[in-house]
């Protein structure tokens, strides 16, 4: 969103000004999607479609022009090395792309390509530019941490003068075949094969070439400009290749000079007899992507992946928003696999689905669908990883190990976050905070919005308004509460502000293609942009953020950065100029996409260091990401809008972070822009409280809508959600430690849970909270009083709040009462997850309560579950100081083990684990407990060596509840082991 920013000195400028003024007057609530790049505009993207078009319209005897010597390709020690020959002319000249096929011990393939001629730096440049002359291949530096130890042990099974097989992953049932002549690679499972690059031989790798000047088009003589207009005569067909957007091009009135003319990469990837395809965040649409090009409700654009500041966005696009993750997994029953595209440039991907004539000898059976995709990028050398699964958690896994897992949060983060565009003042920061305690609402986190500065120099106060930030954080401190402010990467360009004069003379600002520093607009006015990628800015940026330099933050003040696309007024496209300058020499065009990440990684390293001696977790929030920003950071889904139709878009888009390896993920609770009313606000909590990152925000000028300020019945039903949220604080913890672990998702999509249940695989509007068995259904529509959810397996169902079993429904839809006051929330049989249910203030504040189990009996008799805690704040759970418990129903005994299977006695640690000691077991939920039981009223149990008889009450339930029993003041120490006999 734009807001009028000061007049500047220059003519541009004020222009400038006025255009953003006129854009916040003129809007209607739509995205100005002309301000975006559609595919025809986009000269790589059109090239490389219509390349494609060519190709199909050519059928079999389209000859892809790409093909590998036998006699150069070598096979050694997991790593296969060839040059591809690309032929560029009649004549049979070729170009030199040297490709490595690397095989991991993770069980990924990584292929990568580049180009013989600019590794050798043996071209020209344009326009005197000093930019660096190579692909760009150093996008794994920003995401890849692990899982590329090449396995030796991978085997050739095939070497011929045609191509080779190679066998790799788990008992080498995995297979790359390598086809020489058109160059392609097929990756198989057991002897199936999952997915090919280079299938239809769309690859398109643009070689470097001289321009060659051309004379000028004769001048047109007056009243002859239209002249192309009037269609009277044909234009006649340029002769060669079309060069309209090779060497420089214009969109919105910004050219991009491209010094080093065309250099695209495009690859097609199919996917065999899968329909499903998921991922590449992040975009408003559905979770199983769309076709893109022909096909039922296809789109007819591409996915775009070019981060940047769509406001106002659209909803159901394949538009670009403001973050990519160039991962994206097939599915179909019991099978998964992925691609991960490792590329920093503006990419476009189509999607078409193709179903294989019919064999009439598959008696009964539909037709194969192979999904069919394209990728296409800017710049940068092709890199790729392929993954062949075989579930999606195995998707996820080998993903986390290569881009990270996501970071165990401060524990504070995953309550609720109070945020408004903006607190006003200090005082009212102190007002908001007695508010939510005198209703009773808890909360743990209030933030400042860009407003709290002085003039938007971040670093700074407003000096009116907030003249006491201490005595704030102090107030916030008591009930163990937070503060976020805001710093975005726009540094504003004005005199007597250090911030500016030391980015500037430390030489570590972004730059313009001449090399000076680049001078853009945003919410300061002139700004300009500190450059991430150079380790000499981080160092400088970790300065900033010391307690004793940003003064007025203290211990529990943390970090939001905006912005970070980066946005740029009046850049094109609401972004920097391609033909920019970063550390390094490299080009903006080659680093976009990771540019937000760079950001929020020097502010996440900054957090680390602002004090010697405190190593705390950072928490930071971003807007813009790539792959690995959830090692850093928790990211949320930008300006949606206080509608009915966002809150619904908000499910699959959060569900899609969660599958692309980035689940620390909400929306702005409530809708950025407009005013929700009350049913909506009060849908919007009961759906957030569900959200991995659960924040309310608002627009400047949206209504005040804090949610002590809603009348009643609906102050009391979002407090009711917020109250859930916080009493389930133990099981989404565990769920974070949990995707900590191995890169799970936080909220989980039907297709990953149950990869099984066909039913499910396009059902994006329910989830599973992490491995809780805790079913979801958040209603999205307005005055809906019932609604549908989807049972994926035959195993029981209870309603969480009333514990009635639903009807047992396997892959059917069974329609709920849904009324305004209920979540549409159920419990799965065969797990158990922790609670704490006395509502407090904060998380803080709950931190030393003891705990509730609930204990779901499964259609066997079973039940598991987990509880993951630690001190939710430092890094010392890396020295073992947690409590990671394993609770299991078996037979009539439910116990409590380490489920690392570490001798309690054994762990040693500070005053956290001190205090846990005292922290027990409270009371025990049996939901499904047997008849048997009625009469039981009491069991034994056996902790710490000692037996003992606990309370047991059973009741049988009625017309309103299903039956359950409940074991009391259990007193068994949570880090202990204990046991309790029902027999
Ligand atoms: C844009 C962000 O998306 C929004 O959340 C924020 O309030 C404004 N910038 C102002 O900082």
């Amino acid at each position: 969103m734009r807001a009028p920013g000061q007049l500047m000195s220059s003519w541009s400028a004020l222009l400038c000004a006025l255009g953003v003024l006129f854009s916040l007057f003129s809007f209607g609530f739509a995205v100005k999607e002309n301000d975006f790049k559609k595919c025809h505009q986009s000269g790589f993207c059109k090239r490389n479609r219509d390349y494609a078009d060519k190709a199909v319209a050519q059928g079999s005897s389209w000859q892809a022009p790409y093909k590998i010597l036998p006699t150069e390709a070598s096979f050694k020690d997991g790593l296969f090395q060839a040059t591809i020959l690309k032929t560029i002319d009649e004549e049979g000249t070729t170009v030199e792309l040297p490709l490595t096929v690397a095989f991991h011990k993770s069980g990924t393939a990584r292929v990568t390509v580049d180009e013989k001629r600019r590794q050798e730096k043996n071209i020209e440049l344009r326009h005197s530019s000093q930019a660096r002359k190579e692909r760009y291949n150093e996008a794994e530096k920003w995401a890849i941490v692990g899982g590329t130890t090449v396995d030796v042990d991978a085997k050739t099974s095939y070497v011929g003068e045609t191509g080779i097989k190679i066998q790799y992953g788990p008992d080498s049932t995995f297979e790359a075949s390598i086809n020489y002549n058109p160059y392609s690679i097929e990756f198989k499972r057991d002897g199936s094969a999952q997915l090919k690059l280079n299938d239809r031989g769309l690859m398109n790798l643009e070689h470097w070439r001289p321009k060659v000047e051309k004379p000028p088009a004769p001048e047109k003589k007056e009243g002859e400009e239209n002249a192309e207009d009037k269609k009277e005569e044909p234009a006649p067909e340029p002769v060669g290749e079309d060069e309209s957007t090779w060497w420089d091009e214009s969109f919105g009135g910004n050219t991009d000079s491209k010094p080093r003319g065309p250099e695209s990469v495009a690859l097609d990837i199919t996917f065999f007899g899968y329909e499903h395809v998921y991922g590449i965040p992040e975009h408003a649409g559905p979770l199983s992507l769309k076709e893109t090009r022909g096909g039922d409700g296809a789109y007819t654009e591409p996915y775009r992946l070019y981060n940047s500041d769509v406001f106002e966005y659209i909803l159901d696009s394949p538009m670009t928003l403001y973050g990519a993750i160039p991962l994206m997994q097939a599915h179909r029953k019991d099978s998964t696999v992925a691609v991960f595209w490792l590329n920093a440039a503006e990419t476009w991907i189509d999607i078409t689905k193709a179903k294989e004539s019919k064999n009439p000898l598959s008696l009964g059976k539909g037709p194969k669908t192979n999904t069919q995709t394209h990728w296409i990028s800017e710049a940068g050398m092709m890199d790729l990883f392929v993954f062949l699964g075989p579930t999606p958690r195995d998707v996820t896994k080998a993903y986390g190990e290569l881009t990270g897992t996501t970071a165990m949060p401060q524990e504070f983060s995953i309550g609720y976050h109070q945020c408004r565009w903006n607190y006003v003042s200090d005082d009212d920061v102190k007002e908001v905070d007695r508010k939510f305690d005198r209703y009773q609402i808890p909360y743990d986190v209030i933030w400042l919005d860009i407003e709290y500065t002085d003039e938007k120099k971040y670093f700074t106060w407003d000096n009116d308004m907030f003249k006491d930030p201490i005595s704030m954080g102090q107030q916030l401190d008591a009930h163990g509460r937070k503060l976020v402010v805001i710093i975005d990467p726009h540094i504003k360009n004005t005199g007597s502000y250090p911030v500016i004069d030391e980015l500037k003379s430390n030489g570590l600002a972004i730059k313009n293609k001449d090399g000076k520093d680049f001078d853009g607009w945003c919410w300061p006015g002139s700004s300009m942009w500190v450059d991430c990628f150079n380790p000499a800015a981080i160092e400088w940026w970790k300065s900033l953020f010391k307690y004793d330099k940003f003064k007025g933050t203290m211990e529990n003040t943390w970090l939001w950065n905006d912005m970070n696309e980066p946005s740029v007024f009046n850049g094109p496209e609401v972004t920097m100029p391609k033909d920019n300058l970063h550390y390094g020499s490299w080009e903006h065009r080659d680093v976009h996409n990771i540019n937000g990440l760079t950001f929020h990684n020097a502010t996440y390293q900054a957090l680390l260091s602002r004090k010697k001696g405190e190593l705390r977790r950072p928490f930071v929030l971003t807007r813009s990401f790539y792959s690995g920003s959830q090692r850093i950071s928790a990211m949320w889904t930008g300006d949606n809008q206080a509608s009915w139709e966002h809150l619904g878009a908000a499910i699959p888009m959060i569900l899609n972070q969660g599958i692309s390896g980035f689940p620390f993920a909400g929306a702005d609770v409530g809708g950025f822009f407009g005013n929700p009313e009350a049913e909506l606000q009060s849908r919007w909590y009961q759906a957030g409280a569900f959200y991995p990152f659960f924040r309310g925000h608002a627009h400047i000028d949206a209504r005040r809508r804090e949610p002590y300020l809603l009348a009643e019945p609906y102050r009391n039903i979002v407090t009711s959600a917020l109250r859930l949220r916080y009493s389930l604080l133990p099981s989404w913890y565990t769920a974070f430690y949990q995707a900590h672990q191995d890169g799970s998702p936080i909220i989980r999509p039907m297709y990953w849970t149950h990869p099984s249940n066909e039913g499910g695989f396009a059902i994006d509007n329910q989830f599973f909270v992490g491995s809780t068995g805790i079913l979801v259904k958040p209603v999205v529509e307005q005055g809906k009083t019932t609604e549908d959810v989807y049972i994926p397996d035959d195993e029981v169902y209870y309603n969480y709040f009333t514990y009635q079993r639903l009807p047992t429904a396997k892959g059917q839809t069974l329609t709920v009462d849904a009324p305004i006051e209920s979540i549409p929330m159920f419990m799965r049989g065969g797990h158990i997850f922790p609670r704490r249910d006395t509502p407090r203030r904060s998380a803080q504040l709950m931190k030393f309560d003891d705990y509730t189990l609930v204990v779901v009996i499964g259609k066997d008799g079973t039940a598991e579950g987990q509880l993951y805690t630690d001190d939710g704040d430092s890094f010392d759970y890396q020295k073992g100081e947690y409590i990671h418990r394993t609770f299991k129903l078996e037979g009539s005994k439910l116990t409590s083990t380490d489920a690392d299977g570490r001798d309690p006695k054994s762990i040693k640690g500070g005053s956290w684990l001190k205090n846990m000691r005292n922290v027990a077991v409270d009371k025990i939920v049996i939901i499904g407990a047997p008849t048997s039981w009625a009469d039981k009223k009491e069991v034994r149990l056996e902790a710490g060596g000692k037996q003992s008889t606990v309370k047991l009450e059973y009741f049988k339930g009625d017309a309103s509840r299903g039956p359950f029993a409940i074991v009391g003041r259990v007193g068994a120490s949570i880090g202990a082991d204990w046991a309790i006999e029902f027999a």
